[in-house]
């Protein structure tokens, strides 16, 4: 699969309070390298400003029909396009594009384009379920329109149920899914069918007293990546994480731990149903001795904490690895390759995933990461800087063939 190409892409944004997720969206598809036209509605601009997308994408952001400098600029815009994305997508717009009504510029450019569209759909629940609003998307989905289906969760009606519009990474994957040539399989790809993927990811914390824990700069940005990634090519998918912010991906199993004590408790646990670990989790390599079960004095704490090695969790389960695949994440600051190939065959690895965490824009944190990834064949692959989700493809694709060698 190929997952860096790039395209001119239309961002139509409408009068949702999802909206402020789709500055992150118009952020996300240029870092990617995609060339982003942002088209507002009137209604949009009561909730974010032209502004913010301009300086997000660096083009000039359209407000309205009618203050083009050309009269033909909606014609324009629809052929040049190759993909238009709508998020978020009010009832509304999903209401009048289904009906054939083309009364503002984004709705114009939609009826006038034969690019693809993806809706990403956000509103209260009740409204979601509405039968005309269904019947609506129904009708966009025979005509060939995609839909990046919205989450359960708290909504900002401040109902939980369906209507969270989908996150900005997961949006970004499926327009470079479309650019990737994946249109008929997208939704419904299925290339980790059958396979049971257990991911970890984010740190541990690890208790120092009642009140205070080491950890470290982990996020778990890349391993919800990859489970989402996993979970959206048909995988049957198990996060299991550390303490993290990050909202799970819909439809996967998220079972979240604190230590990394706790952790290799529940990977053990559920070893033995799985076909392939992930460990992206930025797992503690030491623990105080002696947890206080009070609150430390601070005279106290300097003698008080004595450090102890944490269990290897993945060198556990490369001693009973069997048939299962096993990917192992490495964060180095120094001799990246010779580090990682040493615990690539110590541990009894499939394959090594090396960040260098001390570089700029990779590492923990960011969206971005620039990897090199052993296989235990020997095949080194060295991909360039990309988007968090575009390394899980690539991890995904080569687990995929590791697999596929394994099942002949
Ligand atoms: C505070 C506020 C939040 C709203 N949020 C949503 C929403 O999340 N989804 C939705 O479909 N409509 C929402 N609406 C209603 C739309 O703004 C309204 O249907 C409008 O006509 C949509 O116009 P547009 O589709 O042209 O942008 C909201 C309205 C208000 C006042």
């Amino acid at each position: 699969m190929t997952v860096q190409t790039t395209g001119k892409v239309v961002l139509g944004v409408t009068g949702g309070i999802a909206a402020y997720k789709a500055c992150e969206l118009s952020r996300f598809l240029t870092k990617w390298g995609h060339n982003v036209a942002v088209i507002l509605t009137e209604n949009a601009q009561e909730f974010v400003t032209p502004l913010t997308f301009s300086t997000l994408t660096n083009n000039d952001v359209i407000t309205g029909m009618f203050d083009s400098i050309t009269n033909t600029e909606h014609i324009d815009i629809a052929e040049e396009a190759d993909l238009i994305v709508v998020a978020p997508a009010t009832a509304n717009v999903i209401g009048k594009v289904a009906n054939g009504i083309a009364d503002d510029m984004l709705t114009t450019v939609i009826m006038a384009t034969k690019a693809p569209v993806i809706f990403c759909p956000a509103m209260n629940v009740n409204m979601y379920e509405n039968p005309i609003v269904q019947g609506n998307i129904a009708k966009l989905k025979k005509h060939g329109c995609f839909f990046e289906e919205p989450a359960e969760g708290e909504l900002a009606c401040g109902v939980i149920g369906m209507g969270r519009m989908a996150e900005p990474a997961e949006i970004l994957a499926a327009v470079n899914d479309i650019f990737a040539g994946d249109i008929i399989n997208r939704g419904i790809k299925t290339d980790l069918e059958g396979l049971k993927v257990m991911v970890t990811a984010g740190p541990t914390r690890e208790a120092i007293d009642t009140v205070r824990y080491i950890t470290n700069f982990s996020t778990g940005k890349m391993g919800f990546a990859i489970a989402r990634r996993a979970k959206a090519r048909g995988a049957d998918v198990l996060l299991i994480t550390g303490p993290s912010s990050l909202i799970p991906p819909s439809g996967v199993e998220t079972i979240r731990v604190i230590s990394a004590a706790d952790m290799k408790i529940v990977v053990n646990e559920r070893f033995e149903e799985i076909d392939v670990v992930i460990k992206a989790a930025a797992v503690a390599d030491v623990t105080p001795k002696n947890k206080s079960d009070h609150k430390l004095k601070k005279e106290e704490c300097g003698d008080a904490i004595k450090l102890g090695r944490t269990d290897d969790i993945l060198k556990g389960l490369g001693e009973i690895k069997g048939d299962k695949i096993l990917v192992g994440f490495a964060a180095e600051t120094r001799d990246l390759m010779e580090n990682a190939t040493r615990k690539l065959k110590d541990k009894n690895l499939d394959m090594i995933v090396i960040n260098d965490v001390s570089s700029k824009n990779a590492g923990f944190g960011t969206d971005t990461n620039e990897v090199k990834i052993i296989d235990i064949n020997g095949n080194v692959d060295s991909p360039p800087l990309m988007m968090k989700e575009g390394v899980a493809e690539l991890i995904l694709d080569k687990v995929r063939e590791l697999w596929r060698a394994k099942c002949r």
